[in-house]
């Protein structure tokens, strides 16, 4: 069995506060513990899924979830509310039956285990119940909070604009939507098919600023190659668009992100000619001040972790939106010699048809857990992609991706469990 705790991080939001000027909401608030108006107000959600459920129409997990989220935000789901309709039918005799069934799954660990667990390729709702939209993403880790920086693809955006979307969790698992923090027409003359892509947010210590790279792009194709830079004084406030290069001059389109257990930043990005190539930020982050090293293979979706004395590299093949089988390499240094790429999961399962974005160190009071966080994409119908975060198999050179299955994170220790359904 897993244990799941329910995090006290009330300390925890009130220091991220002072960076993101924002309170935060249902994070924090859930975070604090069943309060008995909450219980109340979930009681008869539960009471009239029992219902349904006893009249043969289950809710789907995701309707479920989302169900969950609207209660503990005392908003409603959005759409019609299904469970309510059976309520009005269900013969009285199932009362009490309900009543003992709602009560004890109410409970804090029930309702705990049911927010807490991570689902490769499922729908992945949001504190509103909204499906998270930050596609290509990375994750800022600050004073215990997580933010979660991604391509808003959402079909409501303005066509001209190109969106990325913050979220907030404390256990990486339950994320709370903060702003569209970029909302940005055409800022180089593009066209209509202009892309902003991959956005990475790094917080810089010492002018105290946030400051996101993304991948801008669009002329006659994937021509303009180059980074965009943003800063911004919260870190979920409205980032301005400052500029766009070529860094160290060379073609860049794929962005990874890297901070080492030292601190220092890194760009890790696809140059189509060469390979792709891992570079050292400037001391304020607003430019890139030299190249650490080039990789000869063709890969992008890089991303990287140190992890006990090892550098761990992985990438994907050049095939768009298609999945490949994605590979990684390790070196005992960030500058190489980097050893041969091996696969990250059996090729012909082309990474459970995802791409990777990240890699993400989990460091607990009992273990470290690196996870794999890679994009399904739907290229038809993008605001529908979706996210394979899976714990790895890591340690002595070696990484491998397991089948992806439903896992439970407890990041105060960094244990993982697999008893979830
Ligand atoms: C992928 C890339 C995505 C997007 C896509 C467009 O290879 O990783 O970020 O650029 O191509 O085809």
């Amino acid at each position: 069995m897993w244990a799941l705790r329910w995090q006290s991080s009330g300390a925890v939001a009130g220091l991220s506060r002072r960076h993101a000027g924002l309170p935060l909401d249902a994070g924090a608030r859930a975070a604090r513990g069943l309060r008995t108006s909450k219980i109340m107000s979930i009681i008869p959600r539960v009471l009239a899924g029992c219902v349904q459920f006893a009249n043969g129409a289950r809710p789907s997990r995701a309707q479920q979830r989302s169900n969950w989220h609207a209660a503990l935000n005392r908003r409603k789901p959005p759409g019609p509310n299904p469970l309510l309709r059976p309520w009005l039918a269900a013969p009285l005799n199932l009362f009490p039956l309900c009543a003992a069934a709602g009560l004890l799954a109410t409970a804090p660990g029930a309702r705990a285990a049911e927010l807490l667990v991570i689902r490769p390729g499922a729908v992945w709702p949001d504190d509103r119940g909204q499906p998270i939209q930050a596609h290509g993403g990375g994750i800022l880790q600050l004073d215990g909070v997580y933010y979660w920086f991604g391509e808003d693809r959402s079909a409501t955006n303005a066509p001209s604009h190109r969106c990325v979307a913050c979220y907030a969790s404390t256990n990486l698992a339950q994320w709370t939507f903060r702003h569209q923090v970029v909302r940005l027409a055409d800022p180089e003359h593009l066209g209509r098919r202009w892309v902003l892509e991959r956005p990475k947010v790094f917080f810089n210590d010492q002018t105290k600023k946030f400051v996101m790279y993304a991948h801008i792009d669009g002329r006659g194709g994937y021509q303009f190659a180059s980074v965009a830079v943003f800063t911004c004084d919260t870190v979920d406030g409205d980032y301005v668009y400052q500029r766009s290069f070529r860094p160290l001059g060379h073609e860049s389109r794929d962005l990874g992100q890297f901070v080492d257990d030292d601190g220092a930043a890194y760009l890790i990005f696809e140059d189509r000619p060469f390979g792709f190539r891992i570079a050292k930020l400037s001391g304020d982050y607003l430019t890139v001040e030299r190249e650490i090293c080039l990789l000869p293979e063709h890969l992008e979706g890089g991303a990287l972790v140190h992890y006990q004395g090892l550098y761990y590299v992985v990438g994907s093949a050049l095939t768009g939106w298609s999945p490949n089988p994605n590979k990684y390499a390790t070196a005992k240094s960030l500058a190489g010699p980097w050893s041969e790429f091996k696969d990250l999961a059996p090729p012909d399962r082309h990474t459970y048809g995802s791409q990777s974005t990240m890699l993400w160190k989990v460091t607990g009071a009992k273990t470290t857990t690196v996870i794999f966080m890679g994009d399904i994409w739907k290229p038809q119908t993008q605001w529908d992609s979706r996210y394979l975060w899976m714990p790895l198999q890591i340690g002595g050179g070696k990484m491998w991706l397991p089948e992806p299955k439903p896992w439970t994170l407890e990041v105060k220790t960094g244990e993982v469990g697999f008893d979830a359904n």
